[in-house]
């Protein structure tokens, strides 16, 4: 096989870039000049416009890598005397208990398996019978292990009961529908460098506009004050702290070229196709899922480990990396697996190069039985 020099991403951020998203840092820019700040305010406009959040909604963007954005969220929109229900089924519901016992808010859980997608009767009976949850957080896709969580009927039961949702988007904002119209939020976070293929450096905050005005007070720290960063930058058109302008500017790329290719429903479809090459040619090969397909998104899929005793996944991962081709290790709790991504830069032609990879790659390997253990 022929390797390329840089091999494909095939994980869930950073992850494969387009050669023009990463052209546009290529050039520097002055972050008080009226080219960039022109730049900024389109981008932020475009991000709300993608969650059908116009004349409702406003983008807030923020520094640092999707956890930022996660954690200015909650500390921006729990009131100090509030109460989080987080919804847990994978590290990064588990991520915002930390984040709660880190900013000393009250918070509760509710965890289902990573395997399990939330149900949302069990929600609503926890919601009726603790009056103090004035928040529910949940994670759209749980990339743990791409699990899709049932985010319309979640959000329709906290509003129902009256209480605020805010959604961790990251993984699934871009290519997963989320219309503000239809689907009731105060706030959802999401990052540059997952389904939108930009580079990774910023992250942002898609909030409703009179929610996030009446959050004064409310943040535990200056720098992850969303309604500091927005009032900012309303008043200013700048940035509170130095803007990540390169970033920035390979996002506004990134935007361009998630237009043309048909916004959120041609992404969307582009992965869904990825996943499907993906997902039956490692099942002809004998590999298993670890979720049934009406449950997986098309963002990235988890595989068992295989039974075979010839199979260690360090191997597999350089054999596959030396091919041209990175996959990413497995981070569940409930079973022994690795994960390969559909986002990015790929298409038919890559995720089929990945196929051929793992098939020379376990023929190097000498791995024959690729069904889990329990299953051989
Ligand atoms: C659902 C979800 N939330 C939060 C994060 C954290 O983002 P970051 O690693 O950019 O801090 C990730 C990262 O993969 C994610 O998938």
């Amino acid at each position: 096989m022929n390797a390329p020099k840089i091999p494909f991403l095939l994980t869930p951020g950073p992850l494969t870039t387009a050669p023009a998203t990463r052209e546009a840092m290529l050039r520097d820019w002055g972050s008080r000049d009226g080219a960039f700040i022109a730049l900024n305010r389109r981008i932020r406009e475009r991000l709300v416009a993608l969650a059908g959040g116009e004349g409702s909604h406003v983008c807030v963007p923020l520094q640092g890598s999707g956890t930022f954005a996660v954690e200015a969220m909650l500390g921006t929109f729990v009131p100090r005397d509030g109460k989080l229900l987080v919804v847990i089924n994978g590290a990064y519901g588990h991520r915002m208990v930390r984040m709660c016992r880190a900013m000393g808010r009250a918070y509760a859980t509710y965890e289902t398996a990573e395997d399990t997608p939330p149900d949302p009767a069990r929600l609503d009976a926890l919601l009726a019978g603790d009056a103090a949850i004035s928040h529910v957080a949940v994670v759209h896709c749980e990339t743990t292990s791409g699990i899709l969580n049932p985010l319309a009927e979640i959000a329709a039961i906290v509003a129902r009961r009256g209480r605020r949702l805010l959604v961790d988007s990251m993984s699934g904002f871009g290519a997963l529908p989320l219309d503000a119209r239809e689907i009731p939020f105060d706030a959802l976070a999401a990052s540059a460098n997952k389904c939108l293929e930009g580079v990774p450096g910023m992250a942002f905050v898609i909030a409703r506009r009179d929610a996030l005005e009446a959050c004064a007070g409310n943040a535990p720290v200056l720098s992850f004050d969303l309604l500091d960063q927005f009032q900012a930058m309303e008043k200013t058109a700048q940035w509170r702290f130095t803007p990540p302008t390169h970033v920035i500017a390979a996002l506004g790329a990134a935007l361009d070229a998630h237009e043309a290719e048909g916004g959120v429903a041609g992404r969307g479809a582009r992965y869904r196709g990825n996943r499907k090459i993906l997902v039956d040619g490692m099942r002809q090969l004998g590999f298993e899922t670890l979720l049934p397909d009406a449950l997986q998104a098309p963002v990235i899929v988890t595989f068992h480990m295989p039974a075979d005793p010839r199979f260690r996944f360090e191997t597999f991962y350089d054999g596959l990396r030396d091919k041209g081709y990175v996959i990413y290790p497995g981070k569940l709790t409930v079973a022994d697996s690795f994960r390969i991504g559909c986002i990015g830069q790929l298409h038919e032609a890559e995720m089929r190069g990945a196929l051929a990879a793992v098939r020379a790659t376990l023929a190097e390997m000498g791995v024959t039985q690729c069904g889990r253990a329990q299953a051989a």
